[in-house]
């Protein structure tokens, strides 16, 4: 169950919010977090050439994991140098910054969907919300259990309060690498 919050709104956002489809290319910002993560699985099962950003670790995981995936430093590269090359964006940052350069870098007919920003004045933006969906959760956790889809999980500890403020603290100094995962029973 580590994916189905973060999991529904990256796949949804790729499935139902942008709609993409076989031969896209894809960008997704914040590639290696919880909704970033599932976005870019949810655009190469559809089909599509992904990109994505990240830093430090999650670089280093997406790399890893995805090979086919061109994956950006936000903190060093510019995802517009190559002009305006992607359909669709997915935005889970939302700063001026990001939105900036992900309209840079978007063909003219293409979407920018941000799950973080409201709103914005360039018409090819799109908010998205996610709504919970059984139908969602189902398709991950049958795509988590045939390999087609992965989590990654950093640490998996026993349910208890000593853990909860141990697995909060960590949360609060950062560096946190993947899905906090407390077991029960
Ligand atoms: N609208 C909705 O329905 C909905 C649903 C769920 C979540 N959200 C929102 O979506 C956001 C992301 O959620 P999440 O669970 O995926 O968070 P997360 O797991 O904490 O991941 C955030 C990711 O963003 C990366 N990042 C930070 N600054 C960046 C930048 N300037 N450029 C590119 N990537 C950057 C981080 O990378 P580093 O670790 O390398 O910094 C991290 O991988 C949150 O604000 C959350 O509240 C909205």
């Amino acid at each position: 169950m580590s994916v189905v919050l973060g999991g529904q709104t990256g796949y949804s956002g790729i499935v139902r919010g942008l709609q993409v489809k076989a031969g896209q290319h894809v960008l997704v910002h914040g590639g290696s977090g919880s909704v970033g993560l599932m976005a870019i699985q949810a655009a190469l099962d559809a089909g599509a050439e992904v990109s994505a950003t990240a830093s430090g670790w999650g670089l280093q995981m997406l790399r890893e994991k995805f090979p086919q995936v061109t994956v950006f430093d936000y903190k060093t590269d510019d995802v517009a140098a190559n002009g305006a090359v992607y359909d669709a964006v997915y935005d889970t940052v939302g700063s001026d910054r990001v939105l900036a350069a992900s309209f840079k870098a978007t063909k003219q007919n293409g979407h920018v969907l941000s799950i973080v920003a409201r709103s914005h004045r360039d018409p090819r933006f799109v908010h998205f919300f996610n709504q919970a969906s059984g139908e969602t959760v189902q398709i991950l956790l049958d795509g988590l259990s045939s390999g087609r889809f992965i989590s990654v999980i950093d640490s998996e500890l026993p349910l208890s309060a000593d853990n909860v403020q141990l697995d909060y603290a960590r949360l609060q100094q950062g560096g946190v690498h993947g899905k906090l995962i407390l077991t029960v029973g």
